[in-house]
């Protein structure tokens, strides 16, 4: 017997046709955040496996009462996809309704991932970079790197260059043309270090993996830094966290869960989180030349207004397909 109810699905291509506005989902994932800060969402630890240290499988929840909905999104990331001809990450949305609890939308998750990761670096930047930065620059030139283009563009108005380095210098040349037809001078870099020595706000978002060499240390870190890592720890050795003037993260709970994995092994404690920063109830930025790090983990907090969003739009607009449960 069935229950009378239908699903909305939405392919990566429906969720694209709704053309959520970027400006859009930085508001979104900033209130998701504020939320969190103020003790008014729920939101358990990822749910974490690794194969061989090859593929990793993520499972992340959170319950948003302002947005009146939760989201559960389970996705998989591995170099491995490359030859398979798929895109590093894969994986599904499940978006339910507080009032009934039924599944109001199953949704590729990956167009969200992208945007909602870059967004809530910009909310980072927002708060936290001095504000009349001339450039920023990308540890890793992949699909991120095109987002947080997107994204700093809203929250960065002296923004002019853009520096690139990737261990693949034909992705460099790829996104090195994105950022030309954006309006904006790359340059791309031989080093990771050239990074941090040329640009006061960068974004690291290479890959996510345990066992390997960290290269940041103490003297990497300028007066004025403002970085944003989304590949958790992995280009950062304990001693340059430590160097940090202001250690945050979206998400303290999801630091200390991870640590189990070999993330975050011997880090200096966390100031606080991005939320509280958002939300005024923590300091963030207090002179100039500090140097700042914000870890973002990527959680679901900031996954539930943008699939609200998504969904309402496509269900308005005739989009995707339905499914009976
Ligand atoms: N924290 C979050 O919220 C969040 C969300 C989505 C993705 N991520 C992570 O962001 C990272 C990038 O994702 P993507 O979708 O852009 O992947 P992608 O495969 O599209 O791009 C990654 C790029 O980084 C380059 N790279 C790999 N290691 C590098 C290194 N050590 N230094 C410089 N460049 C390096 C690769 O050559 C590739 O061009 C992944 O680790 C992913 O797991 C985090």
């Amino acid at each position: 017997m069935g229950l009378n109810h239908s699903t909305l699905f939405l392919n990566r291509d429906a969720v694209e046709a709704v053309r959520l506005p970027m400006s859009t989902i930085i508001e979104l994932v900033e209130q998701g955040l504020i939320e969190k800060a103020m003790g008014r969402v729920q939101m358990p630890p990822k749910h974490w496996m690794e194969r061989d240290n090859e593929r990793w499988f993520g499972g992340m929840s959170s319950l948003v009462p302002k947005f009146g909905y939760t989201a559960m999104k389970w996705q998989s990331g591995s170099d491995e996809n490359a030859a398979r001809g798929l895109p590093y990450l894969t994986g599904l949305l499940f978006l339910n309704s507080l009032e009934d609890g039924l599944v109001a939308a199953v949704m590729d998750s990956t167009w969200i991932t992208q945007q909602r990761t870059a967004a809530a670096s910009a909310v980072a930047v927002k708060h936290l970079a001095n504000p009349d930065a001339p450039s920023f620059g990308v540890l890793g030139a992949g699909v991120q790197a095109r987002s947080h283009l997107e994204a700093l563009t809203h929250v960065m108005p002296h923004l002019k260059e853009v520096l690139i380095y990737d261990i693949n210098p034909q992705a460099a040349d790829a996104f090195a043309e994105v950022v030309r037809a954006a309006g904006f001078t790359p340059v791309i870099v031989s080093s990771a270090r050239a990074i941090f020595d040329q640009t006061s706000v960068l974004i690291s978002c290479g890959r996510i993996k345990a066992n390997v060499e960290r290269p940041v240390d103490a003297d990497w870190i300028k007066p004025g830094l403002t970085a944003v890592a989304i590949d958790y720890d992995c280009y950062w050795k304990p001693a340059g966290l430590r160097a940090i003037d202001c250690l945050l993260t979206d998400d303290l709970g999801q630091i200390e869960h991870i640590k189990a994995y070999n993330y975050f092994v011997d880090s200096p404690p966390f100031r606080g989180e991005l939320g509280d920063v958002a939300a005024g109830i923590a300091k963030g930025r207090v002179s100039a030349s500090d140097s700042i790090a914000v870890m973002n983990m990527g959680v679901a907090v900031e996954d539930v207004g943008a699939a609200k969003a998504i969904f309402e739009a496509a269900k308005a607009r005739g989009l995707g397909q339905r499914l009976d449960l």
